[in-house]
């Protein structure tokens, strides 16, 4: 059971589909038929329900999504706000995610107006408290609008870094008392054939 708590054009209900997996999307304003609207600081589901959380967070207000007064969207990255209210989306994602799985945040940094926010950064040391980490994977973004000679050109004349790429943090909800893990530094490479 996959859920999306800020599923938009419900791309992860696609996927989950082709891949015969169950899938719950919500969002603020859905774009998709079958994406439930929903705030995702109070999502409809049991405590400890769900298998994997995938989320593809706003960054910041650098994209209008909707004139939704509860988009998180229409607030700057550069305030601390933005990281409150994306922290009552991780305790909600911590509430339902059964002990032991897994869920991805997928998060950009911000350059604007000269200034760099650390957006994944920041966001990765709030959900440190709730989260232990199992990956973390740059997502390089090719294909987007920033691989054009427009993008190239302007980052030259205005002297910024075209930001190339985004963070999936994978991170899993710890047991009450983890027993999984061995306290034992030896890899036993067998383990892994
Ligand atoms: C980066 S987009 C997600 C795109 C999505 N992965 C897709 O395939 O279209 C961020 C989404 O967060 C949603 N959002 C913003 N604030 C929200 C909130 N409080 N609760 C639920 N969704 C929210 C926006 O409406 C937007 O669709």
């Amino acid at each position: 059971m996959v859920v999306d708590p800020m599923c938009g054009s419900g791309t992860t209900i696609d996927v989950c589909k082709e891949e015969g997996r169950q899938v719950v999307g919500y969002d603020i304003a859905p774009q998709h038929s079958e994406v439930i609207q929903n705030d995702a600081r109070n999502i409809p589901l049991d405590d400890e329900s769900v298998d994997m959380v995938f989320i593809d967070s706003p960054y910041g207000d650098n994209v209008k999504y909707s004139e939704h007064p509860d988009c998180i969207g229409r607030i700057s990255c550069e305030e601390n706000l933005f990281y409150e209210e994306l922290e009552k989306v991780a305790q909600e994602i911590y509430r339902i995610l059964k002990p032991g799985k897994v869920m991805a945040w997928l998060i950009g940094d911000q350059w604007v107006k000269k200034r760099f926010t650390p957006v994944g950064f920041k966001l990765y040391g709030m959900l440190c408290k709730y989260f232990e980490t199992v990956d973390i994977v740059v997502v390089a973004r090719r294909g987007q609008s920033s691989h054009t000679g427009v993008w190239h050109n302007r980052a030259k004349r205005f002297n910024f870094y075209l930001r190339g790429f985004k963070y999936l943090f994978i991170m899993r909800k710890s047991y009450p008392e983890d027993t999984t893990v061995k306290k034992t530094n030896k890899i036993k490479w067998a383990k892994y054939k």
